[in-house]
């Protein structure tokens, strides 16, 4: 294969974790090739897009990115420097042929599935055997089969489990941009999980669109849940710490609730989307799952382990939400008390179920109510982070900090953390004293 040194990428990403994994698939694709890593897209001989559809602005966004690539791409034209400009992610998935028409200067487009092409597109386009490429397929083989070794970029890794949900929520665009759920098999994931921890990782948090209702094969052919999963992770020596995300609420099952109580691994900390307190709105939602059951589940994970820290995601504004239902979200909110969370308005996307429904919401009265949630869910957040001043926390170092001479990590709650600390440190876990804390981060100091 021809090597490309001296050639240069450079990827943003948009949206979620996994979209955050599959760009570091994606860079190792292209090192692999020979190309390195540009500081800035006017330095890149390649640039990517890996993009997110689940909110209006998200999607949009993207445009005017490309918009700037193009502008990029003419200035480098006129040194006689060509640029490859590729879109990756769920934006192409959901937009698919329209993404070449809306930017007809674009390469390449590549859905979530299928970036495991990448080198072999990049290397046409280089060689100018191809022009342009779309590649939206969405057959059930798996892309991480074609995926060369994964290895850790530091202390802290993400490793996909899961992909893809069956769930169809009415607001949701994942099943349409993911497709249907498929788990990646037991041996697979525990072969990466490994080589990441061999490669420098203590901390893998296994992701997944719908992550607990992974159901793997063993190398006998039988099915396996989450829990079995954790604990074949919690196994390997170098890992110390463990988390997975994202859970769906009726997919959380004693076994998993008892891995929060018998894990010493497992983290503290779980993000259970809930999305709205009331009833109503749920069922509208196509959610599986009551408030009741909801309160239900963290009163068991709590049992579980006193200590853990609820997260969630909220959207407001869903079509039909009455005062009423709002307040009945307010009132799970004082319920849970959660350490973190994210809150939305809601957002219409092409061809789900919810974009067409009656009683869709006034962008006056989203703000109005995203505000009220926001303002709640801080203050839980900013007690829980001035409650945690004069303990002692593990800490992971993940990067460098503000300031010259700091480092920045994790505790086991997610909470983001700034210390003064020698570079020996970086990724590394660490006692950390809490000496100050705000709604968005803490500082501390090395003990
Ligand atoms: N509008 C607003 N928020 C949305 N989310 C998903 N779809 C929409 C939408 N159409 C939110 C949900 C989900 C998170 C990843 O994004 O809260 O959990
Ligand atoms: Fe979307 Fe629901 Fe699937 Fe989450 S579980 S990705 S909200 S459809």
């Amino acid at each position: 294969m021809a090597n490309y040194s001296g050639k240069k990428y450079y990827i943003k990403t948009f949206g979620c974790q996994m979209n955050v994994y599959d760009s570091g698939r994606m860079a190792s694709l292209l090192e692999a090739m020979g190309l390195a890593k540009a500081s800035e897209p006017a330095a890149a001989d390649v640039i990517i897009f890996n993009t997110c559809h689940i909110r209006e602005k998200a999607a949009e966004k993207v445009f005017s990115d490309l918009g700037r690539a193009y502008l990029i791409k003419q200035e480098r034209a006129e040194k006689g420097k060509d640029t490859i400009i590729g879109v990756t992610g769920c934006v192409v998935q959901a937009e698919d042929e329209e993404i070449l028409k809306r930017a007809p200067y674009v390469d390449f487009a590549l859905g979530p599935l299928r970036y495991f092409r990448l080198r072999e597109v990049v290397q046409e386009i280089f060689d100018k055997r191809e022009a342009k490429l779309l590649d939206t397929d969405f057959s059930a083989e798996s892309k991480f089969d074609r995926l060369p070794e994964n290895k850790a970029e530091g202390g802290c890794s993400y490793l996909a489990i899961q992909e893809g949900c069956n769930n169809f929520c009415t607001y949701c665009v994942v099943p349409y941009t993911r497709g249907i759920e498929m788990s990646r098999p037991v041996e697979d994931v525990l072969k990466e999980a490994r080589r990441l921890a061999e490669t420098g990782s203590v901390e893998l948090n296994l992701l997944g669109q719908n992550v607990n209702s992974y159901h793997g094969e063993d190398a006998s052919g039988r099915e396996r849940n989450l829990a079995y999963l954790l604990n074949k992770v919690a196994e390997i020596d170098g890992i110390k710490r463990i988390r997975y995300t994202t859970s769906y609420p009726a997919d959380v099952d004693d076994e998993l609730i008892r891995c929060h109580k018998e894990l010493d691994k497992l983290m503290p900390y779980l993000h259970l989307p809930i999305q709205s307190g009331s009833d109503a709105v749920l069922k509208k939602m196509n959610r599986r799952h009551t408030r009741d059951d909801y309160l239900r589940i963290v009163e068991k994970l709590k049992e579980a382990n006193p200590d853990i820290g609820m997260s969630s995601d909220f959207i407001v504004g869903f079509p039909g939400e009455t005062d009423d239902d709002f307040q009945q979200t307010i009132d799970v909110v004082n319920r849970v008390k959660y350490i973190q969370a994210f809150s939305f308005k809601y957002s219409r996307r092409p061809g789900t179920p919810a974009a067409v429904m009656d009683g869709q919401i006034e962008e006056k009265v989203k703000k109005e109510r995203l505000q009220v949630l926001q303002d709640l869910l801080f203050s839980y957040q900013t007690q829980f982070n001035k409650n945690s001043i004069g303990k002692t926390m593990q800490v992971l170092f993940e990067g460098r900090g503000r300031h010259r001479g700091q480092l920045a990590g994790r505790t086991p709650y997610m909470q983001n953390l700034h210390a003064k600390a020698d570079i020996s440190l970086l990724n590394k876990i660490v006692d950390v004293r809490i000496t100050d804390a705000s709604t968005n981060s803490l500082s501390g100091e090395v003990v």
